[in-house]
C-alpha cells in the first residue's frame, strides 16, 4: 500500500523552499506518504521536520517512509487547521518553511472502505479524519436546495439543481456506486455521454464539504503568517481552482510576498508520469 502515491512538483517544492539550506525547521502540513517530506529531509540535511495529518492510517505510512530519518522528525494527529495550537503545544514559536499538499493520497481513493472513488463501491463516508458528519449525512440529511449549493460552489456543477433532486427523491443513498447512478440519471440524455465529468465534480464538492476542505485552508493560511518567521517560505500544492483561487487571495490578504508569480505547474513528463498530477498548482510565498 506504502508504494502507491506517487507526490505531486516535489523536486520544485524542494528547490523553492531552498532557504532551508542553512537548516531550521519545515513544516509539512498534509504529510501523507512523506514524499515531500522525504525529499527536504534528504536534500537539507540540517533541517528538522514536523509533519501533520488528520488522517491516521497517513501518519503510519509516513512513520514507515521516514524512519530512516529518527529525530530529526515528529509526527502529529492534528488538522493543519490547527498548525498554530500544535506548534504552540510543542513550544515551537517560528518555523523556516510551511507545505500543504492538500486534497487526497491514493491511498484514501484507492480505499474501497471510505466512498472516496465513484469507481469503487463503498459506504457513502468520505471523512479524511474524526469528522462529526459523514456523506452519507450531506446526502441524505441536507435540504434539497442546501445539497444543490454544495454540489454548485463546491463541483462548479451546471447540473446541481436537478441532481440534487434526483438524489432528494431516490434516499436514502447508502453507497457510491448508488450516489453515481442518481447523479448519472439527472443528467439530461444528451449530455449523458460525459457523465463521468459530472460525476468526479459531485463527489469532490460532498467530499470538500464533508471535510470543510476549503475552511481549512483558510485557517492555515492565517495561522502559518503567526508561525512563519520572517523570511520563512509557505508552498502550496492544490489540485482544482477553488483552492487555488483561495492560496492567490489569502497570501496577498495575509501579506506574504508571492514568489511565484504564476503558479507553478509539473512537466509534460511528470503528467505522463502521473496523471494525477495534471490539476496540481504550486505556489510559493514568503513573510517579510
Ligand atoms: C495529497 S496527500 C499528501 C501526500 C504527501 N505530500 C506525499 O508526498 O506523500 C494529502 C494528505 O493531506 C491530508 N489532509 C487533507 N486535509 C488535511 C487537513 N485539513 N489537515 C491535515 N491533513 C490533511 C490527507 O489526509 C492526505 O494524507
Amino acid at each position: 500500500m506504502s508504494t502507491k502515491h506517487v507526490s505531486v512538483l516535489v523536486n520544485e517544492v524542494a528547490e523553492w523552499l531552498n532557504n532551508l539550506q542553512n537548516g531550521g525547521i519545515c513544516v509539512d502540513c498534509t504529510v501523507g506518504g512523506g514524499g515531500h517530506s522525504r525529499e527536504i529531509l534528504q536534500r537539507y540535511q540540517q533541517v528538522r521536520l514536523i509533519g501533520l495529518d488528520r488522517d491516521t492510517n497517513a501518519l503510519k505510512i509516513a512513520e514507515e517512509n521516514l524512519k530512516d530519518f529518527g529525530k530529526r522528525v515528529a509526527l502529529f494527529h492534528a488538522n493543519f487547521a490547527e498548525i498554530e495550537d500544535v506548534l504552540d503545544s510543542h513550544n515551537i514559536s517560528d518555523v523556516n518553511a510551511i507545505i500543504a499538499d492538500i486534497g487526497m493520497s491514493s491511498f484514501q481513493l484507492e480505499d474501497e472502505g471510505r466512498g472516496f472513488s465513484f469507481e469503487k463501491d463503498g459506504p457513502l463516508d468520505m471523512r479524511m479524519g474524526l469528522n462529526e458528519k459523514s456523506a452519507y449525512d450531506v446526502i441524505n440529511e441536507y435540504s434539497t436546495e442546501k445539497l444543490a449549493d454544495v454540489i454548485y460552489e463546491y463541483g462548479e456543477e451546471r447540473f446541481s439543481r436537478r441532481i440534487a433532486r434526483v438524489i432528494a427523491e431516490r434516499r436514502p443513498l447508502n453507497t457510491t456506486f448508488e450516489l453515481r447512478d442518481a447523479v448519472v440519471s439527472a443528467i439530461p440524455l444528451k449530455f449523458r455521454r460525459g457523465w463521468k465529468k459530472n460525476v468526479v465534480r459531485v463527489f469532490q464538492a460532498i467530499r470538500i464539504e464533508v471535510n470543510g476542505e476549503l475552511e481549512n485552508l483558510k485557517k492555515m493560511i492565517d495561522s502559518s503568517k503567526n508561525k512563519l518567521g520572517v523570511e520563512g517560505r509557505i508552498a502550496i500544492i492544490s489540485f482544482h481552482s477553488l483552492e487555488d483561487r483561495i492560496v492567490k487571495r489569502k497570501f496577498l490578504e495575509e501579506g506574504f510576498l508571492p514568489l511565484t508569480k504564476k503558479p507553478v505547474t509539473p512537466s509534460t513528463e511528470e503528467i505522463m508520469r502521473n496523471p494525477r498530477a495534471r490539476s496540481a498548482k504550486l505556489r510559493v510565498a514568503k513573510r517579510v
